[in-house]
């Protein structure tokens, strides 16, 4: 399993959930990566761990992808430690689920503030070496509620739009970096259990939502870092532009 041997790959949000299994599986494809966390710094070192005992070069990060002086110290460090960027994913994120009115005026500015502008952030920060090498990847992680704006009565506006708003950043990056021999693709799981997801879950969303789903089954952190790992690869060279849609079916665009 050697499909990004020599490659090196920043995670955003690495130390737990979504972005732990990504850098994981980045990994054991042979990449070196850079695992970024804001406050889990413990789980950021255990994800470290388990990709050097897989033979790859780690260097732990802390940042908060929403702070422009954060995203330049952490892209720094990792050119410092690793050499260059190879392959960036944007994963860090956050959801505030709720009525819309509810939900308070705070949440709604980290929702924006994380998802979309960490992503611009820590994207403007890379495309400079990516040009440079005139190759590069950049995957950022968008939601499969970015098209269903409620699952249930669950509302989920604000949430919604970040990554509706991260899908259409992907594009036009795509459409601009192109040239440079840089692909800008996005994922849009469905519902995967993790911290972000584990209350939404509920036993009842978990039993409809399987009798919903054409494939009769919830998605794992494995569906999401298979994604990853494709659009990483040489193998997805001619892919930009797009978003994939590990969803079980739930979304077919
Ligand atoms: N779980 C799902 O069902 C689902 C479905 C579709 C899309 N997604 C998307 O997938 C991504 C990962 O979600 P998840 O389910 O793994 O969530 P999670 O378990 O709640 O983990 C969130 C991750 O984001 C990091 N993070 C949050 N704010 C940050 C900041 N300002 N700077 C740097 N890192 C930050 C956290 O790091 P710290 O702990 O260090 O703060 C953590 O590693 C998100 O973009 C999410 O919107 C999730």
């Amino acid at each position: 399993m050697t499909r990004l041997a020599g490659r090196v790959a920043l995670v955003t949000g690495a130390g737990r959930g979504f972005g732990a299994a990504i850098a994981t599986a980045l990994a054991r494809e042979g990449a070196d990566v850079a695992v970024n966390y804001r406050v889990s710094a413990k789980q950021a070192g255990g994800v470290a761990d388990t990709i050097r005992a897989l033979g790859r070069r780690a260097v732990v990060l802390q940042a908060d992808v929403a702070r422009a002086e954060d995203v330049d110290r952490l892209v720094a460090g990792t050119l410092a430690e690793l050499g260059r960027i190879d392959i960036l994913v944007n994963n860090a994120g956050v959801m505030t689920p709720g009525p819309f009115l509810d939900v308070p005026l705070d949440r709604w500015t980290d929702m924006m503030s994380i998802n979309v502008m960490g992503t611009m952030l820590c994207t403007r920060a890379v495309l400079p070496g990516m040009v440079e090498r005139r190759r590069g990847r950049i995957i950022n992680l968008s939601s499969q509620l970015a098209r269903l704006g409620s699952i249930g009565r669950m509302g989920f506006a604000v949430y919604s739009a970040t990554k509706g708003a991260v899908e259409s950043f992907t594009k036009a990056i795509a459409r601009e970096f192109g040239h440079h021999g840089v692909t800008v693709n996005a994922i849009a799981p469905g519902g995967i259990e993790t911290d972000m997801s584990r209350n939404v879950m509920t036993p009842d969303y978990r039993a409809r939502r399987i009798e919903e789903l054409p494939v009769h089954r919830l998605g794992s952190l494995d569906d999401v870092g298979a994604c990853v790992v494709f659009l990483a690869s040489d193998e997805a060279g001619y892919l930009t532009g797009q978003v994939l849609h590990p969803s079980g079916g739930a979304v077919m665009p």
